[in-house]
Formats: structure tokens, C-alpha cells, sequence
């Protein structure tokens, strides 16, 4: 359909705004990276000074519970990065439905070059989301941060798990630059938070995880205190912050995906809305859709880029469990659950945000 005033046709509008680009297809150079110094020195002295939770691999770092082997990652991301306009990071604390909103981002901001139904090419059916949006910490930890960020033309898509109060100010005060939030209850992201962990640490109790979670220092802890800051942000600039809700996104993905489209500045037009386009790249990012692909189901298969920049045992096929909300049901005692409620409550009260 034309557009009346212009005689230009929506889709070929679309198809002429630039799509972002996976990341693992990006060529870097060998040269020295531009952190190569802050990884230097955070070999050293810097990070086994942290304070630590050593059955979790954990780091306390500027009031934030981190991997250890993120904190000269976000170190080097603090001092580094590089903004630039239309940048879209993507936040939220691990096992929240980080890989789903990676998908749907990157689909929705790639549609005009790749439309979410009948593209046999599209990036997202050969690669899996976490080889397409780049998780900033372990990419700077790698050494990778500046050269690959650098290299990815825009606009780009990048991740991080990182608190609101440690993001450096060139993404946080940035008016060039939006961040899609998404959190999901707790309980929900504990039990996945095990399940996943499992892979590589079959003897974990999910006890040390519950306990650490009830006082703050599970990874991404304070859990309350990661929420609050990305809701507060939402509040005071809704323009540059969007708040989502992994179980919200369950109920109506379809909605969700328009108000993520809006929000990036890449509204579905009529016409597109007329052909259920926000549909398609819900059925493409859809639990079921991805866990099949073959590449999601490999228990290997990352480019050389992805395999250094993810979590060795961690595979494709790790990041697709359940995708369910309630799980915690199946694993956590009443008390449990009651206990982990009421430590969120009283956090978050007074906030306007609440799990239940
Ligand atoms: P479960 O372990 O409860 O199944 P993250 O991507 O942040 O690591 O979160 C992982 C959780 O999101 C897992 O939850 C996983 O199954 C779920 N998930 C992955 N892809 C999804 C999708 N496309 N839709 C809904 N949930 C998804």
C-alpha cells in the first residue's frame, strides 16, 4: 500500500533502513585490542581483592555479585565502550528470557531485510540468538570488546546482565542509546539458574543457590536491588527505557513485540499489522521455533567468535529448557517459595513494581 503523501511504499521503506548484523559474522582484525590493558591489570591484584561467594564463582563487585571472570570485562566495558547512535543494549539478570528478547529484538529490527516468515536466509534460522547479539561482558573479558563492537555496523544489538548503577554513563545517560529491560520471578529464574548451571556443575545444591539468592549474592545479586535499578530508570525516561516482564511477554507476545517496536523506533506499519508481521516474528522467536532449529539443537556448532565469547560447556541447545512460567512450583517447598516472596516484597516495596 502507497503512502498517500510520499508515494512510497512501506515495505521498501523498511527494506532501505539497516538491519543489524549477527555478530559472529563480523570480521576482526589482529591487531592489539584497545582493553588489552585493563585485562592486564585486572589479572593481577585487582579482582581476588573482591569480596567472594566461592561456591558460586562469584565476585562482589561495586555492590553488584558478578562471575568472577566478568568483572574485567565489565571493568574494561566501564572504561571502553564506545557508544553510538541507535545503539540497543539488552538487559537483564541471567535465566530471564535473555535469549528470547535477543531473538525478538534482532528479528523485529531485521525484518526489512529479512522478513520473520518465508526468509530461508533468515540469520536467526542459522545462528543461534546468542551468536547474533553480542554479551558484552564476556566479549570484553575475551578481549573482543572494542575490536568486535567496532566492526559491527549499525545498528547494533548488545547484551548485558550488568546492574543499571554499573552501567558506564555512556549507556545509561546516553540519549542515543535505548535499553530493553526484561526481568521475570525470581523463583522461576532460580530454578533455571540450577537446571543451567547443572551442565557444568552437576554436584551444585540448589540450596547454596536458594540461600544465596534469599541474601543477595546469588550472580546478579542483589536480585531486588538489579530490578529496581532498570525500573526506576523506566520510569524517569521511558523513552530510553522499557521495562518487560518475561511472564507478560508468555501472555501477550504479540503485544509485547509491537510495544518493542515502537520503542525502537520501528513501529509495524498498517500495512504490516494488516499482514500479521508482529505475529510472524513471534512464531519465529518462539520456544518451540528455536529449540527444534538444527543449530539449536547441536551441542556445538558456535562460529569460532561465539565459541570464545560464550561459556565453553554452555551450548546451543542449553539455553531452551522449559520456557515456561511456574516452574519453581516443581522444585521449591511453600516455605520456599514464601521466603524468597517476602525478601522481594519488602525490597521492592514502595517501587510501584511487584512479582506477584
Ligand atoms: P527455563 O529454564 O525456565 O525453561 P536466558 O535466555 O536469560 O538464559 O533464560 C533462559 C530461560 O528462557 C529458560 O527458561 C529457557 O527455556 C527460556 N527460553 C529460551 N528461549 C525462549 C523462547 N524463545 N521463549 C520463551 N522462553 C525461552
Amino acid at each position: 500500500m502507497a503512502n498517500a503523501a510520499t508515494g512510497t511504499d512501506p515495505a521498501t521503506v523498511l527494506s532501505a533502513l539497516p538491519a543489524p548484523v549477527p555478530f559472529k559474522d563480523v570480521v576482526v582484525g589482529d591487531g592489539d585490542d584497545a582493553d588489552a590493558s585493563v585485562l592486564e591489570e585486572c589479572a593481577g591484584a585487582a579482582v581476588s581483592a573482591l569480596p567472594s561467594n566461592p561456591k558460586l564463582f562469584l565476585r562482589r563487585y561495586l555492590g553488584t555479585w558478578v562471575l568472577e571472570t566478568w568483572v574485567p570485562g565489565i571493568v574494561a566495558i566501564q572504561r571502553g565502550f564506545a557508544p553510538r547512535r541507535g545503539d540497543v543494549v539488552l538487559a537483564s539478570p541471567p535465566k530471564c528470557g535473555t535469549t528470547w528478547l535477543k531473538a525478538l529484538a534482532f528479528a523485529t529490527m531485521a525484518r526489512g531485510a529479512h522478513p520473520p516468515a518465508g526468509d530461508p536466509g533468515h540469520p536467526l534460522l542459522r545462528a543461534n540468538p546468542h551468536d547474533c547479539v553480542p554479551f558484552m561482558e564476556r566479549l570484553f573479558a575475551a578481549g573482543l570488546g572494542s575490536k568486535v563492537m567496532d566492526a559491527l555496523p549499525s545498528p547494533r544489538l548488545m547484551a548485558t546482565h550488568m546492574h543499571h548503577s554499573i552501567l558506564p554513563a555512556s549507556i545509561a545517560e546516553n540519549p542515543d542509546c535505548k535499553i530493553v529491560y526484561i526481568c521475570r520471578d525470581p523463583k522461576d529464574m532460580l530454578i533455571s539458574m540450577w537446571h543451567f548451571s547443572r551442565r557444568i556443575r552437576p554436584d551444585l545444591a540448589f540450596s547454596d543457590l536458594f540461600e544465596a539468592a534469599c541474601e543477595g549474592s546469588c550472580l546478579s545479586g542483589p536480585i531486588w536491588d538489579h530490578v529496581l535499578g532498570y525500573w526506576n530508570a523506566s520510569k524517569a525516561s521511558p523513552e530510553r527505557v522499557l521495562f518487560l516482564r518475561y511472564e507478560e511477554m508468555l501472555r501477550d507476545p504479540v503485544g509485547n513485540v509491537v510495544k518493542l517496536s515502537q520503542f525502537l523506533g520501528r513501529p509495524f506499519s498498517p500495512a504490516e499489522a494488516e499482514a500479521g508481521v508482529a505475529m510472524d516474528v513471534v512464531r519465529l522467536c518462539s520456544f518451540q521455533k528455536l529449540k527444534d532449529l538444527e543449530v539449536n539443537r547441536a551441542d556445538s556448532g558456535s562460529s569460532p567468535l561465539g565459541g570464545v565469547i560464550r561459556e565453553g560447556a554452555f551450548v546451543n541447545s542449553s539455553y531452551f529448557r522449559r520456557g515456561e512460567a511456574g516452574d519453581w512450583a516443581n522444585h521449591m517447598t511453600p516455605e520456599m517459595a514464601r521466603r524468597l516472596d517476602a525478601a522481594m516484597e519488602e525490597r521492592l516495596r514502595g517501587s510501584g513494581f511487584s512479582f506477584s
